[in-house]
């Protein structure tokens, strides 16, 4: 299986993918990695595990259908199977999603349908759950509302704040979304 994984930052779940390929857990290939920020620290991990990486910069182009079609030429040069969204910080319309149907999904750090959107972690914390987590969805037009593939729950502790509760939500998104690509590689998504 071919991927092409869409980054904007850190690249903390672009790392569990790229280590659970290299630790044969996943059987699949990242045939690319496609940032919309220059200095995102997510190239830096594709480059040291060999990955070709593109950037394509929103302000390089008029409309946002044109930096859509750039980025979507440029994901399909590498034949992907699969895009994944992790941490990409923008939202797609149809001159992307319409060249990949059933193709693309998000990774959420909140349990969907809430906290959509933003800071979902510092919205859970806000709101006073109990529970939170994280979900891999299907991307459609909406901000963070495709269908939901598999959520992980992530118990609220007392005296958590966004730091804390932030990075018990990402260790569960490193598992899940490596799970969740795995099945979908199997044709159990
Ligand atoms: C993650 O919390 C992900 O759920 C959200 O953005 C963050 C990206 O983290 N969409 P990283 O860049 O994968 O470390």
């Amino acid at each position: 299986m071919r991927m092409v994984v869409l980054v904007s930052g850190r690249g903390s779940n672009l790392q569990a993918i790229l280590d659970a390929i290299e630790d044969g857990r996943l059987a699949a290939e990242v045939a690319a990695v496609i940032s919309d920020v220059p200095d995102a620290y997510a190239l830096k991990r594709a480059e040291r595990a060999g990955v070709p990486t593109y950037c394509i910069e929103k302000r390089d182009y008029s409309s946002r259908a044109d930096f859509e079609t750039a980025l979507a030429d440029c994901a399909e040069g590498a034949r992907p199977d699969l895009i994944v969204l992790a941490g990409f910080m923008r939202v797609l319309g149809e001159a992307f999603l319409d060249r990949f149907p059933g193709k693309v999904i998000n990774i959420h750090p909140s349990l969907l349908p809430s906290f959509r959107g933003l800071e979902a972690q510092r919205q859970a914390l806000e709101a006073g759950v109990r529970y939170a987590g994280c979900t891999v969805h299907f991307v459609d037009l909406g901000v963070d509302s495709g269908l939901i593939i598999d959520q992980r729950v992530v118990r609220v502790l007392p005296g958590d704040d966004v730091e804390t509760l932030s990075a018990r939500i990402l260790e569960q998104e490193h598992d899940l979304l490596v799970d969740v690509i795995r099945r979908f590689g199997a044709g159990l998504v």
